[in-house]
Order: C-alpha cells, then structure tokens, then sequence
C-alpha cells in the first residue's frame, strides 16, 4: 500500500481525493491538519501530536448495504492500537472510541457509489496520541490513558498495520459496551430514554423506548450514554 506523509495539509480526507481517478489504494497521513473536518459539518481539531490520516480503498464487489462494514473496520483498528497501548477501548456507536469516558478517536468516512456497490471510501482517522488536550475536558490521548507517552509517529505506525489487517463485525460489537442500558436519545426535536439493545450489520442502532424496538440510522439520531 502507497503511504504519504505530510507535514500539515488542510484535511487529509480531502487531499487524498487527488488519488480518486486511480484503482490504487493509498494512505495520506499528516503531522496537522488546518481545516480538519469531523462528522455532522463539524470542525477536528488538529494540532500536532495526533494521528491524523485518511485511507483511500477500492472494495471489491462489496454491496451498497455492506458499507457500513468499512466504518466497524476502522473503528476496530483504532481499538486495536489502543489495546497495543494497555488501554481499554469502548466504541460510542457508531464509530467514535473511547477511554475511560472519554473521547480518544473520531473517524469521517466518505463513500463512492456505483449502482448497488460501494466503488470507493475514503476512512479519515483521527487519534489522539501526544497532543496537548488541557482545555478538552471531554477528549483523551492514548498517552494520557496509558500513563504513560505515546509517540505519535509510533501510534501512526501501530494504526496502519492494524488498520491494514483484517476485521470482522463480530470484534466491532465486543467493543460496544452500552447494549443492554438505557440511553438518551434525541431524534429531531424529541429527547427521550431507551434502551439499546443492539447494532445491526447495516450499522443502524435497535433502540427500545418501551412501545416496541426501532432500528435508527446515526443520521436520524444522537445519543448519550453511561447514564445511571
Ligand atoms: C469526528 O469525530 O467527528 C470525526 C473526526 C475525523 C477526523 C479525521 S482526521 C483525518 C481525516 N481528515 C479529516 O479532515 N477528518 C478525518
């Protein structure tokens, strides 16, 4: 697999959009990022010392229903590097990771389809290795739940091989540790408590809210959860 690195770059997600065109998958990785985008139209700060690297992968006949598959992958290379690192990961559905309650990664991805098929994806990866988060009470670096310091050339290193092994969905739900707790929903203006009781293949979230089970895609809904 080709891998770039960048000092800076606006967004490694858009950056590597120049490679589109080819059928060669490729890495871009950068030491900071100036407009680096996260999910829902929001920004990612993206200063140095955190991994920050976008991959771009042409699946082979993989269904447009399967999609979903790319976003588990990559959540679960991103628990793996912190496993690497004696942390304990959790998956906040649908792809963020977590340690000890905090945010540790986030990941934007980007799809291409062609007819029933998912022809391209573009998975921006963002970790917190080094990085000073001081003022982001709700962020954490691997170096922080580790206790001790992560390199982020090291952590890089570690996302990539993990990221280029193979995953499957089943090592995806290990890692979500909500199902079976009440969490708050918010589904357009409405906010109310349910429970999760589980996450399908297609990547949709089964909630209970006591009239019946509803399965909810990550863009109809958002959610908190470890609510007592
Ligand atoms: C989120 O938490 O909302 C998703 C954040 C995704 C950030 C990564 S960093 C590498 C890639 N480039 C970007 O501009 N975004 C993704």
């Amino acid at each position: 697999m080709k891998i770039e690195f960048l000092d800076t770059v606006d967004s490694t997600n858009d950056y590597i959009r120049r490679y589109l065109n080819g059928r060669e998958n490729v890495i871009v990785c950068a030491g900071t990022q100036t407009k680096g985008r996260g999910t829902k139209g929001r920004s990612f700060l993206s200063d140095e010392g955190g991994v920050y690297l976008s991959a771009l992968i042409f699946p082979d006949a993989l269904p447009a229903e399967n999609a979903f598959r790319v976003m588990a992958h990559a959540a679960v290379a991103v628990c793996r590097t912190a496993e690497a690192y004696g942390i304990d990961p959790q998956i906040k559905w649908a792809n963020d990771v977590f340690a000890c309650g905090k945010k540790l990664s986030g990941i934007l991805i980007e799809n291409g389809f062609s007819g029933k098929f998912l022809k391209w994806s573009i998975v921006g990866i963002g970790v917190n290795a080094e990085n000073d988060l001081s003022e982001v009470d709700t962020a954490i670096s691997l170096s922080q739940a580790a206790g001790r310091n992560v390199p982020v050339e090291q952590a890089r290193e570690t996302l990539i091989e993990k990221f280029l092994k193979p995953s499957t969905f089943e090592e995806y739900l290990s890692y979500i540790r909500f199902l079976g707790q009440t969490v708050r929903v918010t589904e357009g203006v409405r906010e109310y408590d349910a429970i999760a009781v589980n996450v399908l293949a297609d990547g949709r979230l089964e909630i209970d809210d006591g009239k019946g089970i509803r399965a909810l895609s990550v863009a109809e809904i958002s959610f908190r959860w470890g609510l007592k």
